[in-house]
């Protein structure tokens, strides 16, 4: 006698696509059958795809400013946009500030999830390698932290080389996986002073002072030096081909170098950071101000084509956790504000999976396999949490999707249950939408309403990547 028996539909399983019955016991998958009879609970998938819960490995939330204060994006309230979009796992960020530590930090991060709905781990930022700070790392690792994240740029958090080459090293002495974010920080800095000495500072600028090229120095940078020291990186938010052909470059040469890009870099364009917004000061672009910057409509079918390679194998939303309004928010300097005293990032947690599926999936760019790779399996595999994420097989936690494939929707701020006071998506059609979230067996979202109660999300100790 199972839990729970999920009955008619169609799971994504590997490369095959197949009418089948799930059965779940303790929470784990326990049975995928023609037909399982005997359970406690059913639930019908009738006309539904079943796919395992979303794996985003790439969120901010709830993440500490070094002035003090956090993004406003909460666990209790991120988790319910996530359960709403059909994502069960994340892995957030903890930060460290300049000739800060680790551990204090960490334990303050795990401290704020305590109110998790969702599932979840964190990459630990290394903003200051230090002596003392790197000594932590053990700590970290005995605790199920899996992986450092490294930042090129930023002011408060970029590293030079010889910074990022001591978090590779430690990377490699204690096992971990290494996530950069790549742009040239000082590239940025000078178009940015020119830019803000000639008047330039609407948001659309924000572009201007990041092209490409940027991107695409600094990726080729991380990758050398990460070959040099034999250490396996993977690269934030591939913005487009021209970044993504270093990667492949690299990858032909067998460098150990993965990759993501995420549902901006196929969906916004520059000319959206040029938006007049209804008060005509321009302001609004701000909405889709994000590092990496949005790049153009080609560019879009290029990063598909690089998915379709492979060489982009993970996309995830970098979900950012600012208000347009309010005290922390995009208008936190004023609507005259620079581009550079906007806050970077853009909130894409409930709008990754239906905005990659119906771009990808809906629209014929990609195959439900490859889809299913792209936002749970992947990333699962990366943040070492596969096969207990990311996969529907016997022994893996039940997180499971119900997925209407054909069901279109107009999104709005409101269906995506963030804190938020906007999404970049707004208006957006897209065909295909979660009809229940599953969460280790147990229904968390069911037709857009948010079941689960707060403090319910577990910590989740990371293995190595998987291959
Ligand atoms: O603009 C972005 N992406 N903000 C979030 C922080 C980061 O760079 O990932
Ligand atoms: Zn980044
Ligand atoms: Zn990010």
């Amino acid at each position: 006698m199972y839990d729970l028996a999920i009955r008619g539909g169609t799971a994504v399983l590997g490369d095959a696509v197949v009418r089948c019955d799930i059965g779940v016991t303790g929470g784990r998958i326990a049975a995928i059958a023609e037909r399982i009879e005997e359970a406690r609970r059913v639930i019908r998938a009738d006309g539904l795809l079943v796919l395992p819960g979303g794996v985003d490995t790439h969120c901010h939330i709830e993440e500490p400013f070094p002035e003090g204060g956090h993004q406003e994006e909460s666990w209790e309230s991120a988790s319910r946009s996530a359960f709403a979009g059909g994502t069960t796992s994340v892995v957030a960020h903890t930060p460290q500030f300049k000739g800060g530590m680790l551990l204090d930090q960490h334990r303050a991060a795990r401290a704020r999830a305590a109110r998790a709905m969702i599932d979840h781990g964190f990459h630990q930022i290394i903003a200051d390698p230090s002596e003392a700070a790197m000594a932590q790392i053990p700590a970290l690792v005995a605790d199920g932290v899996g992986s450092l994240k490294a930042f090129m740029t930023y002011d408060a958090l970029h590293l030079d080389d010889a910074g990022f080459l001591a978090v590779l090293q430690a990377a490699r002495r204690h096992g971990l996986m290494v996530h950069v974010h790549c742009e040239n920080y000082d590239a940025i800095n000078l178009a940015t002073r020119t830019l803000i000495a000639a008047g330039c500072t609407a948001p659309k600028y924000h572009a201007t002072s990041r092209p490409p090229v940027v991107e695409r120095e600094a990726t080729g940078r991380a990758i050398a030096l990460a070959e040099l020291v034999g250490q396996p990186i993977q690269v934030f938010h591939v913005s487009c081909a021209e970044v993504a052909e270093e990667i492949a470059r690299a990858q032909a040469r067998g460098v150990a170098v993965k990759a993501e890009t995420c549902p901006q870099y196929v969906t916004l364009t520059a000319e959206d950071m040029d938006r007049p917004g209804p008060d005509g000061s321009g302001f609004e672009g701000a909405k889709f101000m994000c590092s990496p910057a949005p790049r153009t409509a080609a560019d879009h079918e290029g990063v598909w084509a690089m998915i379709r390679r492979g060489v982009l194998d993970v996309v995830t939303s970098d979900h950012c956790g600012f208000s347009y309004e309010g005290p922390r928010g995009k208008a936190k300097n004023g609507r005259n504000a620079a581009f550079d005293a906007i806050p970077n990032g853009i909130p894409g947690l409930a709008a990754r999976l239906p905005v990659i599926f119906s771009e990808g999936v809906s629209k014929g760019r990609i195959d439900l396999p490859r889809f299913v790779r792209l936002v749970a399996e992947n990333p699962a595999r990366i943040a070492g949490l596969y096969p207990r994420k990311g996969v529907i097989a016997i022994g893996s936690d039940a997180d499971l999707v119900l997925w209407d494939a054909g069901r279109r929707v107009t999104i709005t701020n409101a269906l995506m249950q963030h804190a938020i006071d906007y999404t970049p998506y707004e208006g957006m059609e897209v065909t295909g939408w979660p009809a229940a979230t599953i969460r280790r067996g147990e229904v968390v979202m069911q037709d857009g309403v948010v079941l689960a109660q707060p403090g319910t999300g577990q910590w989740l100790p990371r293995g190595p990547a998987v291959a």
